[in-house]
């Protein structure tokens, strides 16, 4: 990092809702690893969001007041870190959806005429974890492509955390300091390439 220039502000979320998910866990020990090396975090739960299912005839009445926070809280970070559980080798349903949502344009609002504005050179670091031996890769294999398409920047360092069931203590934390350092290492490439890309 070049001391210079300001830390960029780093959003955290995952693409899970469930109370004991791993991906949470791992999301808040990405925003706290963060946060501890001097960083402004903004750590979200997508739970937090009233977003229904995306259909377009529901788009057409308005677009969710909570959508349109997501859009805002989304481009007002230029680094984000998302971690993404797996189902059936690809992201959750959840994760998008809220993609979805936040992607499409919004009908006579000029700001928001582009749905790729809170995409749009961001820099992100993707994390996932899995009671599984890949740790939820797969997952991973099918975000990193729609977060290009989203005309996003992804840093090249990932982290996959296999049998997340034993990664975490009773408080969440990761017990396994290798396993830290992994997530800090992505952390450091998202700060790194949002700071020079001024994203
Ligand atoms: C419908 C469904 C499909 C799943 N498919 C996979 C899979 O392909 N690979 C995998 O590693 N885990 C799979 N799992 C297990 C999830 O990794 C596990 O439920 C995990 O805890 C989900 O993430 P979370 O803890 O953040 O909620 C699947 C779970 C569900 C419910």
């Amino acid at each position: 990092m070049n001391p210079s220039i300001p830390r960029p502000k780093l959003l955290v979320f995952a693409g899970s809702t469930r109370i004991d998910s791993f991906n949470r866990k791992l999301a808040g020990v990405a925003a706290t690893l963060a946060r501890a090396s001097g960083s402004e975090v903004t750590h979200i739960e997508l739970v937090d969001f009233d977003i229904p299912m995306y259909n377009a005839d529901l788009e057409a009445r308005g677009t969710p007041p909570d959508v349109m926070k997501l859009k805002q809280m989304m481009h007002d970070h230029p680094a984000w870190i998302v971690c993404s559980p797996e189902y059936n080798g690809s992201y959750t349903a959840l994760l998008k959806n809220t993609i979805d949502w936040v992607s499409s344009p919004v009908k006579g609002d000029a700001q928001w005429s582009d749905g790729f504005r809170s995409f749009t050179g961001k820099v992100v670091g993707v994390l996932s974890a899995s009671p599984g031996a890949l740790g939820g890769l797969r997952s991973q294999s099918h975000l990193v492509p729609l977060l290009f398409n989203s005309q996003c920047w992804v840093a090249p360092k990932t982290f996959a955390l296999n049998n997340a069931g034993a990664a975490f203590d009773a408080q969440g934390e990761l017990v396994n300091d290798s396993h830290r350092q992994n997530v800090q290492a992505v952390i450091d490439q998202v700060l790194f390439a949002a700071q020079r890309l001024g994203a």
